[in-house]
């Protein structure tokens, strides 16, 4: 009793020490601040790399992998936006499984050891329909978006705040021990603040202020928000921010996106962006201050069902991205940057110490210095100019390429230089399985000889709730984006006795539609169409038809492809026929805009959920021998086994016009193969060299915009799968044909002149200490069980051409392929020197390079 009496009365100065203990260690938050130089992490100045990946734009199969890929390549921190209207697509019902699993998201960041930028926006722009926004929300009445107006900013801090607290619930902001070290608010308000007057201020103020009340113990970001209230930080998006500053000298230079690539449109060519000049325009960044830089996208992915903005976005979101749609490396872009962020990385001591100190090499030749007393020296050379240039800098000689920088950790080596690559290209092959049919599972009784079985979607009204209105109504208002498609049906009775209206002889039909396809029926034949683009949405249709004697339909079908997802007051844009429709003949035109007309929202096939395989429907399929094709409107349905493999899976839809997919009842996004972009000349051959545009570098001019599509391997299942097609326009689904994508070709071409092969922490293989530096090219297989079988090509001299066509030159060692068959065949992953110890010298005096083609089992 008496030690007790003794022990307990320490009992509880005992308790709190074990709750500090347990607290200290349980939650073992991080303190995240910034000052002028960078983010601070625990009182430490960090230089941090950060890359976009998008949960919904992939799955959370896929998450480990490209998450691990992002930490490979060098990456600090994952970034995403939160895509508002995937969460509440009904107001007050909130949805996170699956795709939209934002915790297991952050989770799986947090679970390879990486930190988290989560971009609240509400407003995210992204490509994503209606930038983010619910549809809903447009509904609500007095509202006003992204301004001063209370119905908006009660939404805006509902969802913000719920987010929020759903992060806070899990522990997941780095105060809390979590992975979050940053957030966003708003998104590029700055852009287009102008078009919403002094009440745009205010609005920026408030929105600042309630992040700040959320309470959530790391700094927010607003990008491109130049007048960001403190304490926010005001962050750069662009191709290039090394120009930028913050609007105060007590915040970093951040900068939130930079574009990798640009995204796809039907109808445009696909845009790419030269891995040269995203590491150029890296390098200058943390050569000008910087500390702070996320790629947009670090892995783009795919805009499944009807998530893409617009108009006119496309269903894959590949962006040119360092990881491709399908989760695979794009190389050399993803090796070449992860060597960039390994320089970086040595170099981060000196960086976050000081800002640079800058001298002129000559004209647009500049180098920054960043110097700290104890002796930590990093130096970034610059050459802004096109050509080649020679420079000194400490009484050394540096070559400098055009459009380059070379960075030097130690003051005095150029362990990098953007413009030469010394990591590995690699090809990609999509293999065919020869037919559709071939994957067929059993011809079930449902499916036809040709494996498929059809419904055909009504022309013009078919539904009970079809209604009608005096006049034409905007589509967006009326849909409220529950389906692509809104119905504008008229009928016009010819009684033999109009002035102008003569049946049997040619009438002119025209519309006019804000956008953004039209397809027009007279009868129940299809007569025309029109389709905008992305640069002019609009559509118009002027069309000869024949009316007959008595009651005449026109139906028109008004089809979105995206809503808006940009712009000053973008919601507002509309979309749909909004008239003029007139019919002219005999030099009388009749506006039939007023009139009245039937409605109907969406397809039948929607409401009767044709996409998804149910016993309720069955009986609808048709399966006989006269499979309909290149007709409008048709639902088709077959049954398929996945291919084989782990591979990442893709439909060509060759053959087919434009439409929805579904595999198991998972839209896999609109398909729109037959949407070409023009074969002008907007593809020629682009160089890295000179400043980035989003019209820059373009490929397949004058071919589709997209005609593979990713179906992810957990669409996918044993045994029998369902696809169902909704063609719109017309098409022949048994054209379609399924492909698997894997890597071709491991290429590299490696000059002596070449920096080293960057050495790494996490690549102990890769330390060649024993070595005396040197270039290096370094083969790897992508799977971690491939080994290489085959060297297709070695030459080291001059050999020329691209991975796949490299051709020997007049010099070239004649060991170059025993030496590289030795190091490489029957392993993983090889390193051979670039450097005449291993090859013998060809021509004396001359530099040479060392190019590889090499394959992998498979
Ligand atoms: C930015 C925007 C991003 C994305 C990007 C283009 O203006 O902030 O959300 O839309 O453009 O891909």
């Amino acid at each position: 009793m008496k030690r007790c009496h003794h022990l307990c009365s320490l009992l509880p100065i005992w308790f709190s020490l074990v709750i500090l203990f347990l607290n200290s260690h349980i939650s073992n938050g991080d303190n995240v601040t910034y000052d002028q130089r960078a983010l601070v992490i625990n009182g430490v100045r960090r230089v941090l790399i950060s890359g976009s990946i998008h949960y919904p734009r992939s799955t959370p199969e896929m998450w480990p992998d490209l998450i691990q890929k992002a930490k490979d390549g060098g990456l600090d921190i994952v970034e995403t936006y939160v895509f508002w209207n995937l969460h509440e697509p009904v107001k007050g019902q909130y949805e996170f499984e699956g795709r939209k699993d934002l915790v297991k998201f952050v989770k799986t960041i947090a679970a390879a050891g990486l930190y988290v930028h989560l971009r609240i926006g509400p407003y995210a722009c992204a490509e994503w329909n209606y930038g983010g926004f619910p549809v809903w929300l447009h509904f609500i009445p007095g509202i006003k978006f992204r301004t001063d107006n209370e119905p908006f900013k009660t939404e805006m801090q509902r969802f913000t705040a719920k987010i929020v607290d759903l992060m806070k619930q899990e522990n997941l902001y780095a105060s809390q021990g979590g992975p979050i070290i940053l957030s966003q608010i708003e998104n590029e308000y700055g852009n287009i603040d102008a078009a919403y007057g002094p009440a745009a201020q205010r609005y920026i103020k408030w929105a600042a202020s309630m992040a700040v009340s959320l309470d959530t113990g790391v700094p927010w970001v607003m990008c491109q928000q130049s007048d960001a209230p403190d304490p926010i930080i005001n962050t750069c998006n662009g191709f290039y921010c090394d120009q930028f500053s913050p609007n105060s000298n007590n915040k970093p230079k951040m900068w939130t996106e930079n574009w990798t690539g640009w995204f796809l449109s039907f109808g445009g060519a696909v845009p790419y962006r030269p891995v040269q000049d995203i590491a150029f325009a890296v390098a200058r960044f943390f050569q000008r201050g910087g500390t702070f830089q996320n790629y947009y996208m670090y892995h783009g992915g795919t805009n499944f069902g009807r998530t893409a903005g617009g108009p006119f976005i496309a269903t894959s979101y590949d962006y040119d991205a360092p990881i491709d749609e399908y989760g695979l490396l794009n190389q050399p872009k993803w090796g070449h940057l992860r060597d960039l962020h390994r320089v970086i990385k040595k170099c981060e001591p000196a960086l976050v110490a000081m800002d640079p100190a800058y001298t002129s090499l000559g004209q647009n030749l500049e180098a920054h210095v960043y110097k700290t007393s104890s002796g930590a020296c990093a130096a970034f050379l610059a050459n802004i100019n096109t050509q080649d240039a020679t420079v000194k800098f400490n009484g050394k000689t540096y070559q400098l390429p055009g459009w380059s920088v070379s960075i030097l950790p130690d003051c005095k080596n150029v362990a990098y230089n953007t413009a030469q690559i010394n990591s590995q290209e690699t090809t990609s092959e999509m293999r065919y399985l020869s037919s559709i049919s071939e994957g067929t599972t059993q011809p079930l009784s449902k499916l036809s000889s040709s494996g498929w079985s059809y419904v055909k979607e009504p022309v013009g009204i078919s539904k009970a709730d079809a209604f009608t209105r005096n006049g034409l109504v905007e589509q967006i208002n009326t849909t409220a984006d529950a389906s692509d498609y809104l119905w504008y049906s008229i009928s016009i009775n010819i009684r033999g006795d109009e002035p102008y209206l003569v049946s049997g002889a040619q009438t002119l039909l025209h519309v006019e539609s804000l956008g953004h396809v039209l397809w027009a029926f007279v009868n129940g034949m299809l007569v025309g169409g029109g389709m905008g683009s992305a640069s002019n949405v609009k559509t118009s249709l002027s069309q000869l038809i024949i009316l007959d004697d008595g009651k005449n339909t026109i139906d028109l079908l008004s089809a979105t492809v995206g809503l808006q997802n940009y712009g000053a007051f973008f919601d507002l844009s509309g979309a749909g026929v909004t008239g003029p429709v007139t019919l002219s003949a005999n030099g009388v035109t009749l506006d039939l805009s007023s009139q009245q007309w039937t409605y109907q929202i969406g397809l039948k096939g929607e409401d009767l959920s044709l996409f998804v395989d149910s016993d309720d429907s069955d009986s609808l399929w048709v399966s006989d021998s006269t499979l309909p094709t290149n007709e409008p409107l048709v639902w088709y349905k077959t049954q398929f086994k996945a291919p084989a493999g782990n591979n990442p899976v893709a439909i060509d839809f060759t053959g087919m016009g434009k439409g929805e997919a579904w595999i198991n009842g998972e839209s896999i996004g609109r398909f729109w193969p037959n949407y070409t972009a023009s074969s002008s000349n907007g593809c020629s051959l682009c160089s890295y060299k000179g400043a980035y545009s989003s019209s820059k570098c373009l490929k397949n001019c004058g071919k589709p915009s997209q005609q593979l599509y990713h179906v992810p391997r957990s669409f996918l299942q044993e045994g029998a799968n369902t696809m169902v097609l909704f063609e719109e326009l017309g098409g022949n689904p048994t054209k379609i044909s399924f492909a698997t994508k894997q890597t071709g070709s491991l290429c590299a071409h490696v000059s002596e002149m070449h920096p080293p092969q960057v050495n790494s922490v996490a690549y102990p293989e890769m330390t060649v200490s024993k070595q005396k530096p040197g270039p290096l090219v370094r083969l790897t297989c992508p799977g971690p069980d491939q080994i290489i079988n085959e060297i297709k090509f070695a030459s080291f001299g001059n050999p020329q051409g691209t991975c796949g066509s490299y051709s020997h030159g007049e010099c070239s060692s004649t060991d170059a392929l025993t030496v590289v068959q030795q190091a490489c065949v029957g392993t993983n992953n090889c390193s051979v020197a670039v450097s005449i110890k291993a090859f013998g010298d060809p021509c004396k005096g001359v530099t040479k390079s060392l190019a590889i083609e090499a394959t992998c089992s498979s």
